[in-house]
């Protein structure tokens, strides 16, 4: 794992968006894994920006997202469907029909967790992989106690969860309980895996996250598992981190950062 901090949220989600760029650009049938949440508005703001400016093309790309909500409409301003034309696809050059979310309207959520993965196989895997952390350590929706080598399935939200995401849905009452996430395993099979968070809200589950002991409680700590995984952190959420020293030493000092510095 390494870790990068860069002096605020703009800087960190930039630095984000130009690693996405930069492997789109030398593989433009790229892969790409997509996450939702706050924190990656900026992103998909500065991604936008690169289309418009810099003609970076999506049109052989394809993006899976790791979860999306049971039981809303993709037209409802909650559902991740809506959120991801939001915020990317409709302003970018990406085929609609390369766009894939689980649906979460499905009759049989089960066997369209087993389609979500045999579709990720079927393009090959997921080649970059993007991700926010819940203020309870999760990535994707995959709460305390997932398993670390679960797939694509259906998941309970936690109490914390709930508080986090409701203000959204005007209430935890208006919120579903449910979600379909890819598992920890699917995610940590992706070929690359960059995690951005930004706040000081962020700022304990990262020092967990990064440097605590490996546990299903707090998912994201799966990422210490995998062989190429960039943790990106602004200053408020990278301050409780022990070892930021030698973090900074390697990004400013290590060639495989020098285009990004
Ligand atoms: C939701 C998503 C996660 C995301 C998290 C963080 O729980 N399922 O994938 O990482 O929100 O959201 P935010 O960026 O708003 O803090």
């Amino acid at each position: 794992m390494e870790v990068i901090i860069q002096p605020n949220q703009e800087a960190a989600a930039a630095l984000v968006a130009r690693i996405v760029a930069h492997d789109l650009r030398a593989n433009p049938h790229l892969v790409l894994g997509l996450a939702t949440g706050s924190t990656m508005e900026c992103v998909y703001r500065h991604l936008v920006r690169l289309h418009q400016t810099e003609q970076l093309d999506f049109s052989l790309c394809s993006t899976f997202n790791l979860d999306e909500y049971v039981g809303l409409f993709p037209s409802d301003p909650n559902a991740y469907r809506h959120y991801m034309d939001r915020h990317l696809f409709r302003h970018v050059n990406v085929d609609p029909r390369n766009t894939h979310l689980p649906n979460g309207l499905a009759t049989d959520l089960e066997a369209e967790c087993r389609h979500y993965e045999a579709m990720i196989q079927r393009f090959g895997g997921i080649d970059l992989q993007l991700l926010g952390i819940g203020k309870a350590g999760h990535i994707g929706f995959n709460e305390p106690l997932s398993a670390l080598r679960s797939r694509t399935r259906v998941k309970a939200l936690t109490p914390t969860t709930l508080k986090q995401n409701a203000p959204l849905f005007g209430g935890e009452d208006k919120m579903p309980r449910r979600a379909i996430t890819m598992g920890v395993g699917t995610i940590i099979e992706a070929r690359r895996c960059v995690l951005l968070a930004t706040g000081d809200s962020k700022a304990d589950v990262i020092a967990q996250a990064v440097e605590g002991p490996i546990t299903s409680m707090v998912t994201a700590t799966a990422l210490q598992l995998h062989p190429r995984c960039t943790v990106i952190v602004d200053e408020a959420a990278g301050a409780q981190l022990k070892e930021q020293e030698y973090y900074r030493w390697i990004f400013d000092n290590e060639p495989e950062w020098e285009g990004y510095r």
